[in-house]
């Protein structure tokens, strides 16, 4: 399972991308609104760190199929691996099946059930977002709609990949990975929370103690 960095922040991104693990940024409105830079600035500073190859996904702000594209295409200039992403909702359905023949790939995003997974595959949407922190906020069961989307993907034999959001902990991405999910998206604290263990501290600095005597010369 790929892991992409749900985040706008620079530094944050550099840290991520030395480390070899990410294979994309995803971005939201509000997560850019947290930088206090314009979306324009924000994605040519992002695609600057990652470089051509990398998956950028930046969000349409429109409402309306036409707004959405037109607001798509000029974001598309901004990276050359950009995905737009596109708030699930009829008009956004309209925009992605437009988008697909004009060769712009989309990710439908604000995904809560499998139906709307369905729909967004159908329209010809290359990326699906399942935002499983926010289905377990209100009681329900995050990594269960994105299982019912994955095997509902494996059982048709469909190429729409899910791209996990609102992940929130280490177990999210855990239990994505053992569902077939195609990606998690998720912010740089996971990440660190995912590479410490405190047996693995306590063990190294063991180690390095138990150095101090070991003969040297
Ligand atoms: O990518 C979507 C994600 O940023 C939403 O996360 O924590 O606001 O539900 P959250």
């Amino acid at each position: 399972m790929k892991i992409f960095i749900d985040t706008a922040n620079v530094e944050e991104i550099k840290n991520a991308y030395a480390l070899g693990i990410v294979e994309g940024v995803t971005t939201n409105p509000s997560i850019i609104a947290r930088e206090g830079k314009k979306f324009e600035d924000a994605i040519k500073e992002i695609s600057g760190i990652v470089g051509d190859e990398t998956y950028i996904f930046g969000e349409v702000i429109g409402l309306e199929a036409d707004k959405m594209v037109k607001e798509a295409h000029e974001i598309s200039k901004l990276h050359k691996k950009m995905i737009i992403k596109i708030p699930m909702c009829a008009e956004g359905l309209k925009a992605v099946s437009l988008l697909k023949k004009d060769g712009i790939r989309t990710c439908v995003t604000l995904c809560f059930s499998a139906g709307q997974a369905l729909l967004a595959s159908n329209a010809g949407a290359a990326f699906v977002a399942p935002f499983l922190g926010r289905v377990d906020d209100i009681g329900w069961d995050g990594l269960q709609l994105v299982s019912e989307i994955a095997e509902m993907f494996a059982v048709q034999d469909i190429k729409t990949q899910i791209v996990a959001a609102s992940t929130r902990n280490p177990l999210h991405v855990i239990g994505l990975a053992k569902c077939g999910c195609d990606v998690a998206t998720v912010p740089y604290k996971i990440i660190m929370q995912m590479i410490e263990h405190p047996l693995t501290r306590d063990g190294l600095q063991k180690f390095l103690k138990d150095w101090e005597s070991v003969p040297k010369n």
